[in-house]
């Protein structure tokens, strides 16, 4: 099984940075990366912060350039999403509609089971992890621990270095969540957002890695002084998980057409 991950498209309407950032250009092009891929990826994880202001326009305006993309997705929704608005655009998004305030669901058409978390708390930018959510992750863990699992949430589960980003972390619940991995040796990985850029840290018995925006980049700056969040352009990336006889290999890859191949 092959999965392509993209994360933190940002897309809007109207707002500070729009002319700077360019969302929805870049995310054609991203997408048009990923449908030349070859073999073609068997699904497109997005792991959260679809839109930047979780405005109906903003799923309006994504939805028909996701539309291009010639692969099945799923969406998780991250701080800056409204759930209420991207279950309202993405209605056809069955697994979207959980019967609960929060966006958790489980994929089990794959061999790679697929679970995705809610780690947005409503008006803030940091996340969370309640006891309800982390009952349904323990309870979902149990049904299937041995069929290799792939998590999904936007939050990571770990402090990254980037001080001002760790401060809009995941706040709670992140010792409890450890707790219930604990026991499953089965999770090939944690995918995670939020961070734009890529990074990878052991948590329990698994690694968690987060993933580049389409965009925009977080600034690399890890002084434990640091004063403010910063943005950059990087090249904006997306992540190839290959599940190979080993477990699962991920590859970084760059956005965009570069010169080559070249043979050796
Ligand atoms: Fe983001
Ligand atoms: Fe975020």
């Amino acid at each position: 099984m092959l999965i392509a991950q993209i994360s933190d498209l940002h897309i809007q309407e109207s707002g500070k940075d729009k002319e700077l950032i360019q969302a929805e250009h870049h995310l054609s092009t991203c997408i048009q990366t990923l449908n030349r891929l070859a073999p073609r990826p068997d699904l497109v994880v997005i792991t959260g912060d679809l839109t930047e202001h979780g405005r109906k326009q903003e799923y309006l305006t994504l939805k028909p350039l996701l539309a291009e993309l010639n692969i099945p997705y799923l969406l998780i929704p991250g701080n800056h999403d409204s759930p209420a608005m991207l279950r309202d655009v993405f209605h056809e998004h069955a697994y979207l509609q959980t019967g609960s305030p929060f966006i958790q669901y489980v994929i089990d058409d794959w061999p790679l089971r697929i679970v995705a978390l809610d780690t947005t708390i409503p008006m803030r930018s940091d996340g969370g992890l309640c006891a309800e959510r982390l009952q349904w992750l323990s309870n979902t863990l149990a049904q299937a621990p041995d069929t290799p699992t792939l998590v999904l949430m936007h939050h990571p589960p770990f402090e990254t270095g980037i001080k001002k980003m760790d401060e809009l972390g995941l706040l709670t619940g992140r010792a409890a969540f450890a707790e219930v991995i604990a026991p499953y040796g089965n999770i090939e990985r944690i995918l995670c957002g939020h961070l734009h850029r890529t990074m990878l840290c052991r948590v329990g018995p698994t690694v968690a890695s987060t993933c580049p925006g389409t965009a925009h980049q977080i600034t690399l700056d890890l002084n434990a002084d640091a004063q403010a969040l910063s943005f950059n352009f990087e090249p904006p990336g997306y992540q190839l998980h290959w599940q190979g006889a080993q477990g699962l290999v991920t590859h970084h890859a760059t956005i965009g057409e570069f010169p080559g191949p070249y043979s050796f």
